[in-house]
């Protein structure tokens, strides 16, 4: 048996923490990360047949009974992964209609995965009715699309507008656009359900005076997703009180989507 460490979706993931806790969106225990595993690849590194210990999930999500998840524990800081990743993160499979999880590894301190569980399970569940590569949910909490929830009209279409408008190549990063929560209890099934709606037509949904999620096919994609919109909500921020003298327009958006090979949302643009 391989060890675990040496498994690189193990230290993808461990990068990956690391990396958005140095981009500044993981203060404390802020931000969580699910990663949908291989069951034949986690062979290779785990005794399957070893379960250290069943939590409860609070919920159940039949879609994905039997399936493994590597994923951020609950209250544990990203700066700390990757110190002690077997604290810090776990491998769970669900069991029972996705009402249990079998812990497989790590949380090492009796821990558990984070409050937002319910949140990423529904989400994979929603992303992989759309996109069946997907294996990556993200949370976390970056300062500038979290200040941009406080100015900005939260209607979906003025948001991703905004947000197109602040890089020219957002448009081509995330053509699905961003979807918007008002702010809701977080941590609750409730968040996770409304999540998970959202993430059926787009990839990106903001937490509004909360923070943001993302679903890819891997970590770097649904990193660079997040950074991307990011990056366009710190421009924003930056030229929000100022007088909007030039800015990228419908038809310049229609001329990426040609060169580039991407649709635009259906009626975001004229
Ligand atoms: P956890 O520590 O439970 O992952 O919670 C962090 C967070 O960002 C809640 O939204
Ligand atoms: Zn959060």
């Amino acid at each position: 048996m391989k060890d675990i460490m040496t498994a690189p979706v193990v230290m993808e993931l461990i990068r990956t923490v690391t990396n958005m806790y140095d981009h500044g969106w993981d203060e404390r225990n802020g931000g969580n990360v699910s990663v949908m595993l291989d069951e034949a690849e986690l062979a290779e590194y785990l005794d399957l047949t070893r379960v250290q210990r069943t939590i409860l999930t609070g919920f159940s999500a039949p879609e994905l009974d039997g399936r493994y998840f590597l994923v951020t524990g609950t209250g544990k800081y990203f700066k700390n992964v990757q110190y002690e990743p077997c604290r810090n993160l776990g491998i769970v499979r669900l069991r029972d209609g996705g009402t249990n999880a079998e812990l497989l590894w790590g949380f090492s301190d009796g821990g558990k995965f984070t409050s937002e569980f319910p949140a990423h399970m529904m989400s994979h569940v929603a992303r992989l009715s759309v996109e069946p590569q997907n294996r990556i949910v993200m949370h976390c909490h970056p300062a500038n699309l979290l200040a941009m929830t406080y100015v900005h009209d939260l209607d979906e279409v003025k948001f991703t507008r905004t947000l197109w408008q602040m890089c020219t190549e957002c448009i081509v990063v995330f053509p699905d656009g961003v979807n918007v929560l008002p702010w809701m209890l977080c941590g609750t099934n409730e968040i996770g359900e409304a999540t998970a709606k959202k993430m059926e037509t787009a990839r990106l949904v903001v937490w509004a005076q909360h923070g943001i999620y993302g679903a890819g096919k891997d970590l770097d994609e649904t990193f660079g997703l997040i950074e991307t919109a990011e990056k366009a909500a710190e421009i924003y921020m930056k030229i929000a009180h100022l007088p909007r003298v030039n800015t990228i327009t419908d038809e310049a958006m229609h001329q990426l989507e040609v060169h580039f090979g991407v649709k635009a949302r259906e009626g975001y643009l004229e």
